[in-house]
């Protein structure tokens, strides 16, 4: 019988440290009316500084999807941890999540970088393991620490005000019931706009070194391994975009990517129950809406309490979606993001 991936547990985790827009105005040259206005967000969540991390939102998320599994951390037979904000430069926190998750069978561990697409990226990499029969019990994790690497002066205002941080995680299985499963993921990505929406420098989360090491990196000899006090100072040590660029990329690719799902399984739009789009900004989710002309109860959106949480928007998305009944057996989920790369992807799952 013909194997298919299924979603077999899922779980999210957000801090509970709650900033909103207008805890922002003490430190940013900004309105909440701006940012409710051009991106949807009330308030979103940045982590206990030194208490939490990504590592360790990424835990608690993993425990939900474990349990509702219904399996143990020991089953997981490989992790595949998607992140833009890892807590070291190298190891990669899929280790470290392996290794504060107690699993103890030295299954393999891997780090993907696909920013905001990253969640649909590691599902597709998942599915692959699955299906040829390779893996029984994949944990798939993205999960953020913006609030660490942004640029909280007016300069940075147009990227700080959309992040947040959490972590969503999915237990990923084997499934041969009809109607159940991941029917088809799509990926795409375009270098050519690499920098429109990017984190030039390494190491952004490694700290801040200055003095020897400043001398050292400014002679460009070796590239910069550790942000310096003159990149601070300068603007590029923290993540830039040219917002209205994005923008207008993401509305072109969300539908196609959409439509790319839909045409492979010969399905239409109006057989989609619930399309969870990448939390970018929730004008770039009505204009997809409107523009496939989906009804409101066949979207479903949450920046307004998160912000953009990267590679986690999507399994947080899904699993608030998930723990509120709007997603039931047999539904078809459609899966969308974009970001940073460009990459781009769509998943279409029966639930
Ligand atoms: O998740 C990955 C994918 N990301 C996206 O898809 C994001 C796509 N882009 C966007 O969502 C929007 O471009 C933003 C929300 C980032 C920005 O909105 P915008 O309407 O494109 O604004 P803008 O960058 O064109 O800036 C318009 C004005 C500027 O002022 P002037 O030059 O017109 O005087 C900015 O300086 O708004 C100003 N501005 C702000 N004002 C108050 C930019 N950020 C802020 C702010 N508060 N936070």
């Amino acid at each position: 019988m013909f194997k298919k991936t299924k979603i077999a547990g899922i779980g999210f985790y957000v801090p509970q440290n709650v900033v909103k827009n207008d805890d922002l105005k003490e430190v940013i040259d900004t309105t909440d009316e701006w940012i409710q206005e051009r991106t949807g967000i009330k308030e979103r969540r940045y982590v206990q500084r030194f208490k939490e991390n990504t590592t360790t939102m990424a835990v608690e998320a993993s425990k939900i999807a474990i349990e509702r599994a219904g399996i143990s951390a020991n089953d997981i037979d490989f992790i595949i941890f998607a992140t833009l904000s890892p807590d070291y430069f190298f190891p990669g926190c899929g280790v470290l999540l392996q290794r504060e998750l107690g699993i103890k069978n030295n299954c393999g561990a891997l780090d993907i970088r696909n920013q905001c697409s990253a969640f649909v990226y590691g599902l597709s990499v998942a599915d692959q393991f699955i299906k040829t029969g390779m893996y029984k019990n994949i944990l798939l994790v993205g999960s953020e620490t913006h609030s660490a690497g942004l640029d909280f002066s007016t300069r940075g205002r147009n990227v700080s005000v959309i992040f947040g941080d959490g972590a969503g995680a999915v237990v990923l299985q084997p499934t041969e019931k009809q109607n159940q499963g991941i029917l088809s993921t799509h990926l795409h990505s375009e270098g050519l706009h690499a920098e429109k929406l990017a984190f030039l420098h390494l190491g952004g989360h490694s700290g801040v070194f200055t003095g020897d090491q400043t001398d050292f990196q400014s002679s460009g000899k070796w590239g910069s391994l550790f942000v310096t006090q003159e990149m601070i100072d300068n603007g590029t040590a923290f993540p830039i975009m040219d917002g209205p660029f994005v923008f207008k990329n993401a509305v072109v690719r969300f539908p196609q990517v959409i439509m790319e799902a839909l045409d492979a399984n010969n399905k239409k739009l109006s057989d989609i129950n619930m399309l969870i789009p990448h939390q970018a900004n929730l004008r770039i989710a009505q204009f997809i809406q409107e523009k496939l002309g989906l009804s409101e109860n066949q979207v479903y959106n949450n920046i307004q309490k998160y912000g953009n949480t990267t590679a986690a928007s999507v399994p947080i998305a899904l699993c608030e979606a998930w723990e509120l009944g709007k997603i039931k057996d047999g539904d078809l989920v459609c899966l969308a993001a974009f970001g940073s790369g460009f990459t781009w992807g769509s998943a279409l799952i029966e639930w």
